[in-house]
């Protein structure tokens, strides 16, 4: 095959390739058989090995690197990236909602899940991702695109010429499934595991070597567009862009009318945690209209269109007091922990059952221990 004919069948297999890959991994909807994908795939690698110079940036064979960095590179956002104001209760969030009405007038809201992971920065310019970083300090982040480019449900190439140029941010997770398969091996294996899914997405985030990268069970949930060429006039429709565009957006995101309806959908969410596959540690709140969020502004640290509603902790550490012994009905001895009253989830915790002394000996449970006491 010349050069020229090799060239237009890569651009054809990037675009279904890219297509399946948007399928199985954002929409959860193949078309093709994994077995079919894999052959796209060889076919495209085989071309480019044949014309090495025409593999591109954006190349589906191009999501895994070669080998290790030495170390990461620091990048500076193209918008800083913000945290967010916290609320407890709903009074706060009504506060939030009163400061909005003094500052702009009445405002809808969009209320998100606030996913448990580690926020990320991806961008892209003439459709191509150019760049993935970490939040770091919210002016400054590693550049771990190598890592980023693992995550099958980060486009590599947007869709739809919708956003072009583009910078937009989201959370990077792993699954509590995935998570606890992860751990479930590698504990068998005497393995060192992960504390939990946050530090296991955060730490693969930090891994030097995309290829280990690559086989940690990471997704990705994109909730904004930081910086666009394309003005939209309300978050709800940069949302419906991103997902034109090809990002996995949230599917529980929702408008609502005012701060009633967003408190609502809070609790709804709220029931709603226990069902999901993924952590979220509470609702975010955002005004729905772009004009109104740019005259709300920020302060230092936090935007004034938007704020957290965080649940009720589900983890807490205490005290380990004692070790009670609960005798049962048919008599077997089950020990019990007596700790240091703390709340959890919203409940105050003084006893948890221990399981059995297999279970005591296997973690080395001692009184006096500081202890990590999480409601499930
Ligand atoms: S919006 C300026 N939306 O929570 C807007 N953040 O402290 C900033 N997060 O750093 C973020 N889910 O890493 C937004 N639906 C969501 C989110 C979300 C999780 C994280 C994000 C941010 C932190 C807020």
């Amino acid at each position: 095959m010349n050069k020229k004919d090799a060239k237009k069948k890569i651009g054809k297999l990037h675009e279904e390739i890219n297509y399946h890959n948007y399928k199985y991994y954002v929409e959860n909807n193949p078309v093709i058989s994994d077995y079919e994908f894999d052959q796209l795939l060889k076919k495209l690698e085989k071309l480019e090995a044949e014309f090495p110079d025409l593999i591109t940036l954006d190349s589906p064979t191009q999501r895994v690197g070669g080998g290790p960095l030495d170390e990461f590179i620091t990048v500076e956002h193209k918008v800083p990236m913000l945290s967010l104001g916290n609320t407890y209760n709903y009074d706060e969030l009504r506060e939030f909602d009163e400061r909005v009405k003094k500052n702009v007038g009445d405002a809808e809201y969009v209320v998100e899940p606030k996913i448990d992971g580690a926020g990320v920065a991806l961008l892209y310019q003439a459709n191509i991702l150019i760049r993935g970083a970490t939040r770091g300090d919210g002016f400054r982040g590693d550049d771990i695109t190598q890592n980023l480019k693992t995550i099958h449900s980060i486009p590599l190439h947007l869709r739809d010429n919708v956003l072009k140029n583009v910078e937009v941010r989201g959370e990077v997770y792993m699954s509590l499934s995935g998570f606890e398969k992860y751990n479930a091996e590698h504990a068998e294996k005497g393995e060192t595991v992960f504390a939990n899914p946050r530090n296991a997405a955060a730490g693969s985030l930090r891994q030097l070597d995309s290829r280990i990268v690559a086989n940690r069970p990471l997704n990705i949930f994109i909730y904004n567009i930081s910086f666009s060429e394309k003005k939209f006039e309300t978050h709800e429709e940069a949302i419906n862009a991103l997902k034109k565009a090809g990002f996995r957006v949230n599917p529980l995101t929702k408008k609502v009318k005012n701060i009633e309806e967003a408190i609502k959908y809070c609790d709804k969410l709220e029931k709603k945690r226990e069902t999901l596959d993924y952590e979220i540690d509470g609702a975010v709140i955002k005004v729905n209209s772009i004009a109104l969020q740019e005259q709300l502004g920020a302060t230092s640290k936090n935007p004034r269109w938007a704020i957290s509603y965080k649940f009720a902790a589900k983890q807490s550490t205490t005290v380990l007091n004692d070790i009670d012994v609960q005798v049962g009905r048919t008599g077997t001895l089950t020990p019990v922990a007596l700790l240091e009253s703390v709340e959890v989830g919203g409940v105050t915790v003084s006893r948890a059952t221990l399981h059995n002394f297999d279970e005591l000996e296997r973690k080395d449970i001692r009184i006096g221990d500081h202890v990590l006491v999480e409601r499930s």
